[in-house]
């Protein structure tokens, strides 16, 4: 048995606090009856009704993907290319990409069916730190890579303060890698921040989410998550 905000907030319809806004406001049924009691436990045989549109509960499922390049982090493209659930052919619950990683990006993606947990994994205040690994265009200063650390104006707004530093440059290229993280999610944030010190991206890689890590897994390759990693990643939201 669940409570019935908990089971709402998972099937993705919503959060939790909305969820329970939404009892209060009478608009949930169970079984065909108004449930106003906040903390009311439904289990998996009871019909859960939302603006009377019954809600399919599903397990919570957490899984964590090697996004290749070229792909879309979404549940499908309009232009019919390559999206992440493609990887997931074999999964069946509905699942879908914790944020996003850019179409030219690769690396970590966590998917879910846990609407309430995604919503914990990207709200701000939570700042869960996810590591890149970027290959720019010649080599930052001291100086610049203090100032991505420090925080640096994109569209007006100050990014928070993340960590960088610089793994090796090589002259041939005129190239660096570079490791930096942060806990923010702005729309091609690493990119911009690169491109805000005169260094652009060449290449960007997603290495690091909180503490898991792509492990031995190659391009296209997913795992489930162990309950101790979810488990682990929910505590590091709250703390
Ligand atoms: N920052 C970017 O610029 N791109 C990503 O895909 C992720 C973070």
């Amino acid at each position: 048995m669940e409570r019935l905000q908990k089971v709402i907030a998972n099937a993705g319809i919503t959060s939790r606090r909305k969820a329970e806004n939404f009892i209060e406001d009478g608009r949930v049924k169970v079984n065909g009856k108004v449930v106003r009691e906040l903390g009311t436990k439904v289990s998996h045989r009871d019909a859960v009704q939302v603006d009377d549109i019954l809600i399919d509960k599903e397990e919570p499922v957490y899984y964590l993907l090697y996004k290749p390049k070229q792909v879309i982090s979404a549940v499908s493209d309009d232009k019919n290319r390559k999206v992440v659930t493609d990887y997931f052919e074999d999964v069946n619950a509905r699942i879908f990409p914790i944020g996003r990683l850019d179409y030219d990006t690769s690396g970590l993606l966590l998917l879910t069916n846990d609407g309430e947990f995604a919503n914990m994994m990207m709200h701000p205040k939570n700042k869960i730190y996810k590591t890149y690994i970027a290959k720019v265009e010649g080599k930052p200063t001291k100086e610049e890579i203090e100032s991505l650390k420090r925080g640096i104006e994109l569209e007006g707004i100050k990014t928070a303060p993340a960590k960088a530093r610089v793994k090796s440059t090589t002259k041939k290229t005129n190239s660096s890698i570079i490791e930096i993280s942060i806990h923010e999610g702005r729309n091609h944030q690493v990119r911009k921040m690169f491109e805000a010190i005169g260094h652009p991206v060449i290449k960007l890689k997603r290495e690091k989410y909180d503490q898991l890590t792509l492990g031995n897994l190659k391009p296209g390759e997913k795992r489930e998550l162990k309950p101790i990693e979810v488990k682990k990643l929910k505590e590091s939201a709250v703390t």
